[in-house]
């Protein structure tokens, strides 16, 4: 069934206020093709879980809510297994299953919100996890061919916050399910040095997959705004990587700034902390939105405001923290 000017409201964590002119919920192919088939003329736009956009305007075309469910093991050995799940599964009930079953290699990316099937789009990642470190594969459609294809990793071109779907592939193909190779045989991955701290005031010295999912989780509490709360899409830009003499010159009036190697000579900086150094960090405008006061990266929808206005606020901050720091900021968040 395709509905008219259905509310979005619910539908995105920025707690936009914005409408669809047609939308359908997705819970097969081939409920897929029949939809498509009605409505072959109209723009389209795949929506999971709504936690990585910024709804601008009312999208005047058909979106597309992808609840396509299912987990299935589909081989298993004594060392590991693929996992095969639905694209409309939420990522996080998805990760405390595997963990349930002894299923480990996700458990950093616990509590992200959001859908399976939006997880290959940004190759989502956390606490020096990414989902390129167990993804198998994924089955897509493609919206206008109307054929099913079989991504393997190399083929996603994954890279940080980046995949061939953002770029591009972008807005061809509907995501329909996401196969990970997950470990039987657990290498934990705790160099974060926040989930190292955790554990260690958790008074755990061997820790178990759930018990790193238990600390991330209580570091995303302590850090990150609740969106159920406050109105947001996570980090709102990505952290930038950036050839070393841009770092050198903030090191001589900032010698603390914080930098993590990156490929090819590059260093990655925090976005966080330039925005935050930039005068940022706190800041609310017209008591409706601004930037988050714990997490400068963060930018909040307190009370009903337009995707626009957080839109421009990025797009001052971007023109501020290039005044600043010689150094542009990409949006992570969507923008519709
Ligand atoms: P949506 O926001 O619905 O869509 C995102 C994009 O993917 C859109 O372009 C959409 O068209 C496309 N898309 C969605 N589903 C499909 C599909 N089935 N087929 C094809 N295209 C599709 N991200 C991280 O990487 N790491 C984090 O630590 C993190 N923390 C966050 C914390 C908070 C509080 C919030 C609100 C967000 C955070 N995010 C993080 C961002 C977000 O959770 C991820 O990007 C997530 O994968 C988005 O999933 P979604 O289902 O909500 O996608
Ligand atoms: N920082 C500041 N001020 C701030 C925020 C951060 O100085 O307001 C500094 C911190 O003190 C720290 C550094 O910036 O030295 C990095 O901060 P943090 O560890 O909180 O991570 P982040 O760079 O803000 C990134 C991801 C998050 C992910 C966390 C944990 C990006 C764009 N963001 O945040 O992902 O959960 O690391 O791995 O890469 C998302 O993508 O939506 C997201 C939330």
């Amino acid at each position: 069934m395709v509905d008219r000017n259905v509310s979005l409201k619910q539908m995105n964590t920025f707690g936009i206020d914005a409408q669809a002119k047609l939308f359908a919920r997705i819970h097969d192919v081939s409920h897929l093709e029949s939809v498509l088939e009605q409505h072959s003329e109209e723009s389209i736009f795949i929506l999971g879980g709504g936690s990585n956009i910024l709804f601008t305007n009312n999208f005047e075309g058909l979106i597309l809510k992808n609840e396509i469910k299912g987990f299935k093991i589909i081989e298993e050995t004594d060392d590991f297994a693929i996992v095969e799940s639905g694209a409309g599964e939420n990522w996080h009930e998805f990760v405390m299953k595997c963990i349930e079953q002894n299923l480990g290699g996700i458990e950093n990316l616990s509590l992200i919100p959001g859908n399976v099937g939006a997880s290959p789009m940004q190759n989502i990642g956390a606490y020096g996890v990414e989902i390129k470190d167990v993804f198998e594969y994924l089955d897509a459609f493609h919206l206008k061919e109307k054929e099913m294809h079989r991504f393997h990793a190399d083929e996603c071109k994954f890279g940080y916050r980046e995949s061939i779907f953002k770029n591009s592939l972008k807005g061809q193909y509907f995501i329909c399910k996401v196969a990970f190779r997950l470990s039987k045989k657990h290498v934990l991955n705790t160099s974060y040095g926040a989930i190292e701290k955790e554990l260690q005031e958790m008074q755990i010295s061997e820790p178990t997959i759930k018990d790193v999912s238990n600390a991330v989780i209580k570091i995303r509490q302590s850090k990150l705004p609740d969106p159920n709360e406050i109105g947001n899409a996570g980090s709102f830009f990505k952290n930038p990587v950036v050839p070393i003499d841009i770092l050198s010159n903030i090191q001589k009036k900032y010698p603390d700034v914080p930098h993590y190697p990156a490929p090819n000579d590059k260093v990655k900086l925090a976005a966080g902390w330039l925005i935050e150094k930039a005068g940022w960090k706190g800041r609310t405008f017209e008591n409706r939105y601004g930037v988050h006061k714990h997490q400068a990266l963060v930018l909040v929808n307190y009370n009903q405001s337009k995707g626009e206005e957080i839109l421009q606020l990025s797009n001052q901050i971007i023109r501020d923290v290039e005044d600043k720091f010689n150094i542009t900021l990409k949006r992570e968040v969507n923008i519709l």
